[in-house]
């Protein structure tokens, strides 16, 4: 009989990168990521995903702006004094053996605070806010700030980059 998923627990090469087989743990925030010094708490929790045989840990989702982040002061990586504390997560990662992969969330109409935005200002079911519409310069913008979050020089030494926008951004 043929195994059902004859490739899961084989490599997988990516770019420059080769996990060691593919089973992959999915992006999931805790809210340490905007706890004060909860980066050492969310690090030592992905180090034991690593030693229990996670093949690539994507993070959960840190905004490229503020507009877009979860909620108000929620993780985000568009100034340079962000970057240590997710360097301490990534570090720790790769210090452990593992691989992880940093995700840039925009949360738009899901954002719950005052500053989130979408392509049309209709609030998302489960939220109070109804967000400002976006322009198309704000569109532009909030391209360029994907870009910027993963381009700093001494930006976190991630596997991988996963951005996504799919919260009607
Ligand atoms: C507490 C929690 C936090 C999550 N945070 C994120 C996130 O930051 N980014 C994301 O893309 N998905 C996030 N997810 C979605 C998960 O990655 C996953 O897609 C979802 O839980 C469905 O998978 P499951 O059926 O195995 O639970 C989160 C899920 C949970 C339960």
């Amino acid at each position: 009989m043929t195994a059902p998923y004859p490739h899961l627990l084989s490599p997988l090469t990516v770019g420059s990168t080769t996990l060691p087989h593919r089973v992959i743990m999915g992006s999931m925030h805790t809210g340490l990521e905007e706890k004060e010094g909860g980066e050492h708490e969310l690090a030592a929790f992905y180090v034991e995903r690593v030693r229990g045989g996670a093949g690539l840990i994507v993070t959960g989702g840190v905004s490229p702006n503020a507009e877009g982040a979860t909620r108000k002061n929620g993780a985000h990586l568009s100034s340079e004094d962000q970057l240590p504390r997710h360097r301490v997560v990534t570090d720790a990662v790769h210090d452990a053996g593992g691989f992880i992969a940093l995700q840039l969330m925009h949360s738009g109409r899901y954002g719950m605070h005052e500053h989130a935005v979408a392509p049309s200002p209709i609030r998302a079911p489960i939220n109070k806010v109804t967000p400002r519409e976006l322009s198309d310069s704000d569109v532009e913008r909030t391209i360029d700030d994907f870009a910027h979050a993963r381009s700093w020089p001494n930006r976190p030494a991630t596997s991988a980059w996963k951005s996504w926008a799919p919260r009607g951004t």
